[in-house]
């Protein structure tokens, strides 16, 4: 049963899917429910916070405010960008002694899966290596709340977290439901600080989730709606958060855009750009939104026969011709249009990372345009 969308895309309407979503606040000022919200879960609060975020007053004003309320906290924050697994064992070991109530993550996105897999590895739980995949999760762990302070991987709304596994040189997804947070708070104050070039990167990002999940194999109607506006927001509010971080306005905008970019993931989730993306992360170390973006572009170009009219869409809604010349001029105007080379990846390398990318099948088959080792090839020289 299928037929065709007024955006052009075939669209199968017996598709039925669900989409999670935690109880979510938000808000400007929006933090100062927290103590309310943490309550629900008892008064040991373990707290995982970006090691950059805790020298920040908002970060310690959040705090002092769970001390006044009463809680018991314990912060730990011994975080490297890319986090690889030993640092979400590290989190879990030093959880377990503290016999948290609740997890709160604070942070970027890999913070925030990095909360998540912990609460689950601090209980009984299989080696982080077993749960890779979908739904390889046996059991919920501690509850967890969950505030980001980039906007954003969207990672606070969706059951997945991904984690670099060193030993394959890797970024590794897990998916399950027991990974959505308890509840979510976005208060895009929290944003304010965060410095230009991660603004960029992490804003690219959240624009890569709508754009793969519009455009994907499997789109429906619902979350059609929620990706549209993502990528206006995105088109829109992007530059000025860039440009001027105090922005709240602009801020604002992009922490919305995150949130309905991460709730495209659960059930649509993204395609080739981030199949793509995941060996410039586990092996190169390329911050997840600029991979995203250099090879954006590239991936769109290959993608658009089988999808023209949702790129159409897509223009329409940014008020541009032509799709993959916003995105590129998007991406110079915000600094993320780089190329392979300028991070030490050399031509030889492009073989075996087309071969690593082929492995992510779970992204790979929502792409509209069936992809081959050779045509990853194709995208990582055209990146180079
Ligand atoms: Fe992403």
């Amino acid at each position: 049963m299928s037929k065709q969308t007024d955006a052009g895309l075939a669209i199968d309407t017996g598709r039925v899917f669900d989409l999670h979503c935690p109880p979510l606040t938000m808000g400007v000022g929006a933090r100062r429910q927290l103590p309310e919200i943490l309550r629900d879960f008892g008064e040991r609060v373990f707290i995982v916070a970006d090691p950059g975020i805790t020298k920040q007053p908002i970060f310690q004003e959040t705090h002092q405010q769970l001390l006044d309320s009463g809680f018991q906290t314990q912060i730990f924050s011994k975080l490297t960008p890319d986090p690889p697994i030993e640092d979400v064992l590290a989190c879990a070991e030093v959880a377990r002694a503290f016999e948290p109530a609740v997890f709160l993550g604070v942070g970027g996105g890999s913070t925030l899966d990095i909360t998540k897999v912990a609460a689950i590895l601090v209980g009984d739980s299989p080696a982080v290596e077993e749960m890779f995949g979908i739904n390889l999760i046996p059991h919920p762990g501690i509850p967890t709340v969950l505030v980001p302070t980039t906007a954003g991987t969207g990672s606070e709304v969706t059951p997945i977290a991904v984690l670099s596994d060193e030993t394959n040189q890797l970024k590794k997804g897990l998916v399950s439901p027991y990974l959505l947070a308890n509840r979510a708070l976005v208060d895009p104050e929290f944003c304010l600080t965060l410095p230009a070039a991660p603004t960029a990167y992490t804003g690219m990002d959240t624009l890569t989730h709508a754009i793969e999940a519009y455009t994907n194999r499997f789109a429906v109607p619902l979350i059609d709606a929620l990706a549209i506006e993502a990528v206006r927001l995105v088109a829109t509010f992007l530059e000025p958060a860039v440009h001027d971080g105090n922005d709240l306005n602009a801020r604002y905008a992009m922490s919305r855009a995150s949130v309905l970019g991460g709730l495209c993931l659960g059930p649509v989730n993204t395609a080739a750009v981030h199949a793509l993306a995941y060996p410039l992360g586990g092996r190169f170390h390329v911050p997840h939104g600029v991979a995203n973006s250099l090879l954006m572009p590239h991936v769109l170009r290959f993608n658009y026969p089988a999808v023209e009219e949702r790129f159409q869409a897509l223009a329409v809604a940014v008020e541009t011709n032509d799709l993959v010349t916003f995105v590129e001029t998007l991406s110079a105007k915000v600094g993320t249009d780089r190329s392979l080379r300028e991070f030490k990846v050399q031509a030889s390398d492009l073989p075996s990372m087309a071969r690593d990318a082929m492995q992510v099948t779970r992204l790979l088959k929502n792409n509209p345009r069936t992809f081959s080792e050779e045509d990853a090839l194709a995208i990582y020289e055209a990146a180079f």
